[in-house]
């Protein structure tokens, strides 16, 4: 298998009212070229520090990353956002308000190719994320939140990541939406060969989505494997909560 990404036994501390709390505890995994990873866990057990972490913005309290097989150090973190790109929950607060789509989206195209990035491909990557073209003048106010987050992952796209990371990324949207914007991931991985890891509170859209699946429970990851297994074999009473939680 061909490893995009792997870390080794990462930890992250904070400092909260004077006292150092673990979010992130010893946790290493691969991710494998061209898969789709999902993290499950509940509310504060880590899942975001741990996406921050690999994409080179939050620094590691212990460990190592290592992108396509070669180390990677804080100093040299843009080697990882400039091929991980994060979608985060509320597309609407991620994009700049009174700015139109068209303008959000033709910064990252010209952070890549210079000042004359393209309105073509700007168009493409609307169409490509099930928008029609004209999304690209209106405002973040003036779409649907589902609307919202195909920009977003246009936007993503726009820098050619190998790789999207998303936060929570339907977790604001209704259950038929929700399905949309996860159909359009899952193509974007099998036409792009897109590498993801998913992260989601809700085991459901994981077993839609995900090959394999990490459950985090205070900060470690408690239980791992193929998603289809994990779920119907739920090893670790955690794991059972989550999917009593979606049954
Ligand atoms: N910048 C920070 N400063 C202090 N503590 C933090 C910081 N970021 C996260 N934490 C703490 O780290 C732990 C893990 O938080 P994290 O946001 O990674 O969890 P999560 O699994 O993403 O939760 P949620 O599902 O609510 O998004 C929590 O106890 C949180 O309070
Ligand atoms: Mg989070």
């Amino acid at each position: 298998m061909d490893t995009f990404l792997e870390a080794r036994h990462l930890s992250r501390r904070f400092m909260k009212k004077g006292h150092a709390v673990s979010a992130v505890q010893d946790i290493s995994f691969s991710l494998y070229r061209g898969e789709c990873l999902g993290i499950a866990g509940a509310s504060g057990s880590g899942k975001s520090t741990l996406a921050r972490m690999v994409c080179g913005l939050l620094p590691l309290s212990e460990g190592e990353l290592f992108l396509e097989g070669n180390p990677v150090s804080w100093k040299e973190r843009k080697k990882l956002y400039q091929k991980m790109q994060m979608v985060f929950q509320l597309p609407r607060e991620s994009f700049d308000s009174r700015m139109t789509l068209r303008k959000s989206l033709m910064e990252n195209l010209q952070n890549r190719q210079g000042k004359k990035g393209g309105r073509e491909e700007m168009e493409h990557l609307l169409t490509e994320c099930g928008l029609p073209v004209e999304t690209a003048d209106k405002y973040p106010h003036q779409v649907s939140g589902g609307e919202c987050q195909r920009a977003a992952i246009a936007r993503a796209l726009a820098s050619r990541p190998e790789c999207l990371v998303c936060d929570e990324a339907v977790s604001a949207l209704d259950m038929e939406v929700q399905k949309g914007i996860l159909d359009l991931l899952m193509k974007l991985k099998v036409e792009k060969g897109l590498t993801l890891l998913f992260i989601s509170h809700d085991l459901a859209v994981i077993s839609y989505l995900c090959d394999r699946v990490m459950i985090m429970e205070q900060g470690k990851v408690v239980e791992q494997g193929q998603t289809a297994e994990v779920i119907r074999h739920p090893r670790h009473p955690y794991t059972k909560k989550l999917l009593a939680a979606v049954l």
